[in-house]
């Protein structure tokens, strides 16, 4: 029988890999790491290792990522809602950090928790009705120092991948977009369009899971030009649609099972009525 995969997982006791632990610990040998060791409801989360992925020393990096064969980058750093320009950069910084590890390490994969903020500022044509889809092919246009950390180190990704620094580490990045249940009693005073805008981009728990470890598992993410980097965004199967998912349907065969129209049937129904 062939080992199971070793993954290492930054940023263990966040919100995102909370979600995708359940599904990782029954598939894979895990190393989990971040800077602290309880989670949002100061729960302890099981088996993480406290290591400051942006400030450890770079050998004790590569030690961390020796005999890795795929890092699920969810580590993040905030200064709360502000999220300025500082705080983005050393997300930046601690990305660049992973596939430099990555690759000195011999990790076959990267897949990096990323967001639709890397193209949010599209929303404003989508609300005006100028545009009815987005899809990563679409020129990154963040609209906020949040977002475009995001397009900053999905590109950096890029480059590890090409091959112009002499080897080739395979990346994936995911744009998350709303990975909650939507309540609408959370829009009672914001416009319908608001409401529907997060029902267009639900992901269920057990959808982000399959994106993920399909992620993971696909052989070949090669692009069309042979460089294996994709960006897909994360969204479950909704009737309604924005950001397309056509590419992670066709290169990791994502089968998203959720729909947010059937989930929410009855709060759209309510939310529609009252405009
Ligand atoms: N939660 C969402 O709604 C959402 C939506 C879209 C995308 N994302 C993306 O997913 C990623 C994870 O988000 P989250 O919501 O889980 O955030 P989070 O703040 O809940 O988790 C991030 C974790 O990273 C850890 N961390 C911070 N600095 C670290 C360091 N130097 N070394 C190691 N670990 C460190 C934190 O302690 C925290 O536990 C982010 O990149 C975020 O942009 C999240």
């Amino acid at each position: 029988m062939t080992p199971p995969r070793t993954v290492l997982l930054t940023g263990a006791s966040g919100r995102i890999a909370g979600q995708l632990l359940p599904a990782l610990r029954d598939a894979y040998d895990l190393r989990l790491v971040d800077v602290k060791d309880t989670d949002r409801a100061g729960e302890q989360v099981t088996g993480v290792e406290i290591f400051d992925v942006l400030e450890a020393h770079p050998d004790s990096l590569a030690a961390l990522c020796e005999g890795v064969d795929t890092i699920v980058h969810a580590g993040y750093v905030t200064d709360g809602a502000a999220r300025g320009y500082a705080s983005e950069r050393s997300n930046v910084d601690m990305t660049q950090r992973i596939y430099d590890a990555a690759t000195t390490a011999g990790v076959r994969r990267v897949v990096c928790a990323s967001t639709n903020q890397a193209s949010k500022w599209y929303e404003q044509p989508y609300y005006q009705g100028r545009i009815d889809r987005v899809s990563v092919d679409d020129y990154p246009r963040p609209d906020s120092f949040y977002g475009w950390a995001k397009v900053a180190y999905e590109s950096l990704g890029f480059l590890y991948a090409c091959g112009s620094l002499g080897t080739q580490l395979e990346v994936v990045q995911i744009r998350i977009v709303a990975p909650r249940e939507i309540d609408s009693a959370d829009f009672r005073d914001r416009p319908l369009q608001h409401y529907l805008r997060d029902i267009a981009g639900y992901i269920s728990e057990r959808d982000l899971q399959q994106l993920f470890v399909k992620c993971i598992e696909t052989a070949d993410i090669r692009d069309r030009f042979g460089v294996p980097f994709q960006i897909f965004y994360g969204v479950s199967n909704n009737a309604r649609t924005f950001w397309s998912i056509t590419n992670a349907r066709e290169v990791v065969d994502y089968q998203p099972v959720d729909d947010s129209e059937v989930k929410f049937a009855e709060q759209i129904a309510a939310m529609v009525r009252r405009g």
